[in-house]
């Protein structure tokens, strides 16, 4: 493997993510270097600089206008995303942003129209892409081992609501099913999807239900190339987190993802009991890692990223329907004029 000059990063959003990346880029890649960290909560800007050593500051804007910093990692708070993204871009920085991009369409074509006019590489941080068994299905499919696409699944079973006062309406869709959209984007390459419709309901945390949180959805897709793709997920699976998907094609099927975290597995008069993920940062340690050092060589290759803002905006124009879904009750259409980020190409 030919080794790269070190990419030095700054990231943006020192929360729960934020440090799982930072702690990636600082300890396990050597493909990157961490240089610094913002976020506005000073506390938390802090406390991940002092731990990981690397200079920290509550305001991103400094860190975009430091000549230390290549590129950035974009993982604060999902509405603040986009203008992020088109702030680094002016910046003239490679920029990794974590799903979603934009809350709107309108803020996704913002951000891929600066990325582009920019000329700066712009990943997108759909992790399940990088990871390898997805990686090995998605393989098999794109060589034709399935046959053509006929029926999708993707399965989302999150451990839990730690606090559903604090979560935002319509989570379900644009921060959670999104990964799921995206994985069946991505199986079924080269289609779009042209009609949704979902069925959801609050069975996890009922009393919030009039607050706009949902925790349990089945969203039915309809590709234009005939294909049907089916989403779901649930936000209290107590077994832990668990992602799987499956292809079934003219010519067969693949099958990926298991909750359990690890091959072990204990083996008594009990049964056979095998460890399971508690949080996607345990089951996807390893795609987190493969994603961020896939976006260092695209830097160093000066682009393209494997997954960029106009898969960003595919998945957020689901995840948007599927609003759109439940607020009519009925099924939506994805017009022709939605399918085309405005002022984008690829
Ligand atoms: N790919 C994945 O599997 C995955 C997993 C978890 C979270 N995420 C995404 O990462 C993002 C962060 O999620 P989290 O769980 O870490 O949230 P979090 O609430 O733990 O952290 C968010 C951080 O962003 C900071 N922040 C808010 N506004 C900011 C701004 N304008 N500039 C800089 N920092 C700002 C907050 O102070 C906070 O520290 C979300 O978009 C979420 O959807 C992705």
């Amino acid at each position: 493997m030919t080794r790269i000059d070190p990419v030095r990063i700054g990231l943006i959003g020192a929360g729960r993510i934020g440090t799982h990346h930072a702690t990636t880029l600082a300890r396990r890649l050597g493909e990157a270097e961490l240089v610094a960290v913002a976020d506005p909560r000073a506390a938390a800007a802090e406390r991940l600089g002092e731990e990981l050593g690397v200079d920290w500051l509550t305001d991103p804007q400094v860190l975009l206008d430091d000549p230390r910093v290549e590129a950035v990692a974009i993982t604060c708070a999902s509405t603040a995303h986009a203008d992020l993204v088109v702030a680094a871009a002016k910046a003239g920085k490679a920029v990794f942003v974590e799903k979603p991009m934009a809350m709107t369409l309108a803020d996704a074509d913002r951000a891929v129209s600066a990325a582009r006019a920019a000329g700066i590489p712009l990943q997108v941080g759909f992790n399940r892409r990088f990871a390898r068994d997805f990686a090995a299905a998605h393989d098999t499919v794109a060589a034709g081992g399935i046959g053509t696409p006929q029926l999708l699944r993707s399965v989302t079973r999150d451990p839990g609501l730690a606090d559903p006062a604090g979560v935002p309406p319509w989570t379900i869709f644009t921060q959670t099913l999104i990964h799921d959209f995206d994985a069946l984007n991505w199986f079924n390459a080269g289609a779009t999807a042209v009609e949704v419709s979902v069925m959801a309901d609050a069975l996890v945390a009922p009393d919030f239900k009039d607050a706009g949180l949902l925790d349990t959805a089945v969203v039915t897709i309809r590709y234009d190339n005939g294909a049907i793709a089916v989403a779901e997920a649930s936000f209290s699976a107590a077994y832990g987190y668990d992602v799987r998907a499956e292809v079934f094609g003219s010519a067969g099927m693949v099958t990926v993802g298991s909750p359990a975290h690890l091959s072990t597995a204990h083996w008594s008069a009990a049964g056979v009991a095998a460890p399971t993920a508690r949080a996607d940062t345990d089951l996807f340690t390893d795609a987190y890692a493969a994603e961020l050092a896939a976006f260092c060589a695209a830097v160093r290759a000066g682009g393209p990223t494997q997954v960029g803002g106009e898969d960003a905006r595919a998945a957020l124009r689901i995840a948007l329907a599927c609003i759109e879904a439940v607020e009519t009750g009925g099924t939506v259409t994805i017009r022709d004029a939605d399918r085309v980020a405005t002022g984008a190409g690829a």
